[in-house]
């Protein structure tokens, strides 16, 4: 037996899942540890770079909301998991250190106060030189150095966005845009926001155009259903002469976009009528475009919704589509909007 001493290297974060048969839901906590591992497979091979443990344990005490899952050190608690949820929870978090806000249901710690994630966690300072030897293929392949969850040089990002990029096998946030001259590219886009609540993702809806104190029947239907929709005058404080009003708020209301854009607190968020701003040359489409493809976190949805959608907008779009009018109760019967169909 070996005199050396022993070493370990210290863990980063530890996800616990509860596999009682006490939980609520109607998924399988074991599975779902399963799943978990699945998800970190491809990490593991790299020697686990960010040094993940995943548990399970038999009952964490609040089976009316479970299954339940823990992450360590920052001690924060989701509930009500599933497939989707684990698989966020293992890729914004657990990789990239990033908790899956709308899906949390207690902090142990008050948010930016948590114990910090263990620096260096690789511990490539720090590595049993037996394991060394079984590593020596993988030790090929450059370290990544994590300090708390930052990254230190953008080449270091990067390798490390390729790695997460394709352990997400092929998820990727859309932007989406919905234009043309036929009814439907709000409705679309507010069925996704229905689909979506649904799922218990989080969703943030911005109406550029609209009248910010209009009672439509989809700010109504938000409300009940807790969702944060608003119009581009939220917050706003208009000083200047030389716009007109509706303008300044449509520019305001790209400010309130880029704030929950790059937030990461939602899952989805929707620019209804957005194209217009564009379309009038309000906002340069490329400022649009660029910003978005800097600063768009990696799997979160943009719907921008609205007729002429710029050519540059199309180009950098995922989803396109178009809806095209073949036949409006106004124009052939001069009948107008109505409601629940149209407001
Ligand atoms: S069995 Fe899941 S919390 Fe009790």
């Amino acid at each position: 037996m070996s005199d050396a001493p022993l070493t370990m290297r210290a863990y980063g974060r530890h996800l616990f899942i509860c596999t009682g048969d006490q939980c609520n839901g109607d998924a399988d906590g074991a599975a779902l540890a399963q799943y978990a591992l699945e998800q970190l497979g491809e990490r593991r091979k790299l020697r686990n770079p960010e040094r993940v443990k995943c548990s399970t344990v038999s009952c964490l005490g609040v089976c009316q909301r479970g299954p339940i899952a823990v992450v360590y050190p920052e001690g924060i608690w989701y509930s009500q998991l599933d497939h989707d949820l684990v698989e966020q929870i293992v890729q914004a978090h657990l990789i990239n250190g990033e908790p899956v806000e709308a899906a949390i249901f207690h902090r142990l710690y008050p948010v930016d106060q948590e114990p910090e994630y263990a620096p260096a966690v690789r511990g490539d300072q720090a590595v049993n030189p037996i394991e060394l030897q079984h590593d020596q293929a993988v030790e090929q392949l450059e370290p990544i150095v994590v300090a708390g969850t930052q990254l230190h040089s953008t080449e270091e990002k990067q390798r490390y966005r390729e790695q997460v990029r394709k352990l997400r096998k092929g998820k990727k946030g859309l932007v989406i845009v919905n234009t043309g001259n036929g009814k439907g590219k709000t409705s679309a886009a507010l069925g996704v926001m229905t689909r979506a609540w649904g799922r218990d993702l989080k969703v943030k809806v911005i109406q550029f155009l609209k009248h910010e104190n209009a009672k439509f029947g989809e700010s109504r239907a938000a409300a009940k259903m807790e969702i944060e929709f608003g119009g581009t005058g939220d917050g706003f404080t208009w000083t200047s002469k030389d716009l007109d009003a509706t303008k300044a708020k449509a520019l305001h209301g790209w400010e309130l976009a880029k704030t929950a854009i790059s937030s990461n607190q939602y899952q989805i968020v929707i620019l209804d009528e957005f194209t217009y701003v564009m379309a009038f040359g309000w906002l340069d489409v490329n400022e649009v475009v660029a910003w978005l493809a800097t600063n768009k976190p990696e799997l979160l949805h943009v719907i921008i919704t609205g007729r002429d959608a710029p050519a540059a907008l199309i180009e950098h779009a995922d989803l396109v589509t178009e809806m095209r009018e073949i036949k409006h109760p106004f124009t052939t019967q001069g009948i107008r909007a109505q409601i629940g169909i149209d407001f």
